[in-house]
């Protein structure tokens, strides 16, 4: 795991694991890293691959100069019928949710275009980086449809019903300096964007994998629930963290004054 290596068993996307980080790459660049059902399934793949190789952070990116993903793919879409697309929504909306749910961080290092399913994607993942030339929105009521991979939902979440509608109901795009001002990213990157995104994951990956972990599940169990069920929910797992040798090597690391050697247990 701590060389440099890539797995081309896959059509869409490619996957290389570097020092425990798995950086996903989608790879339809000719589309502009359109989303469609091939690419749906190997995502659901590639995060069976990275949980058995114990990746302790994950980073998701595209292929080529212009795109992290334009959107579902129009061609593939434009001719199902409304059963055809429930299916399609649910499998889209079934990966984004099991990177929301996933044990371990992901980052969306958006290089390019995320419209549609691709600014959907990357808000399932924990931390957008936005590069600099990064464009997020949902252009869907252009095309006559509606966000289908959880963007109704998500964009609200992250930015506030307010300026949700907004950006849903006009389509218009959103740039990377905006997309950070608002919380739709983390921050921009001027320059750099995957060497940032690496790093960012490796200071993730040092810190206690468990205690991360159940940060993450905190984060994000919490926001839909009411405050005194969520700090319930947060004192438990706290609780949990106690179970573990992360807690007694960091504290003891800290106590001995030296760095911690975390074995994820
Ligand atoms: N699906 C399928 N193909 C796509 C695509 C998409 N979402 N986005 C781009 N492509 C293809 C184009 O058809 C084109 O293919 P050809 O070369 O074979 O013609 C290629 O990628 C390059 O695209 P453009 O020539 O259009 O590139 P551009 O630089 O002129 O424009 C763009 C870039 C503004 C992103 C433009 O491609 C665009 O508007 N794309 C569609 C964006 C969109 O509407 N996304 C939402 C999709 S719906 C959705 O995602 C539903 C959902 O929530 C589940």
């Amino acid at each position: 795991m701590s060389s440099n290596r890539t797995d081309n068993l896959y059509s869409c996307l490619t996957v290389s694991f570097s020092e425990r980080v798995a950086t996903v790459t989608l790879n339809r660049p000719k589309a502009l890293n359109a989303i469609n059902a091939s690419m749906i399934r190997e995502l659901s793949d590639v995060l069976d691959e990275i949980a058995d190789r114990d990746a302790l952070a994950v980073i998701i990116t595209g292929a080529g100069p212009k795109a992290f993903a334009a959107g579902a793919d129009i061609a593939e879409m434009s001719a199902m019928n409304p059963q055809e697309a429930t299916s399609f929504a649910e499998k889209g909306q079934g990966v984004f949710s099991r990177i929301e749910s996933f044990p371990r961080p992901v980052i969306a290092a958006v290089n390019g275009y995320a419209l549609g399913g691709g600014c959907e994607l990357a808000m399932a993942c924990d931390i957008i980086l936005a590069g600099k030339k990064a464009v997020f929105g949902q252009p869907e009521v252009k095309l006559g449809v509606i966000p289908g991979f959880g963007g109704s939902q998500r964009m609200s979440r992250l930015v506030g019903r307010q300026r949700a509608r907004e950006i849903c109901f006009t389509g218009r795009t959103v740039g990377a300096e905006e997309a950070a001002r608002i919380g739709l990213a983390a921050r921009m990157v001027e320059t750099d964007l995957l060497s940032q995104a690496q790093q960012l994951a490796l200071q993730i990956a040092s810190n206690g994998p468990r205690a991360v972990s159940l940060c993450k599940r905190a984060i994000n169990t919490g926001a839909d629930l009411d405050m005194s069920s969520a700090l319930a929910h947060e004192a438990q797992l706290f609780a949990l963290c106690f179970a573990s040798s992360d807690q007694k090597e960091g504290m003891a690391a800290f106590l001995d004054k030296r760095p911690p050697n975390f074995s994820g247990q």
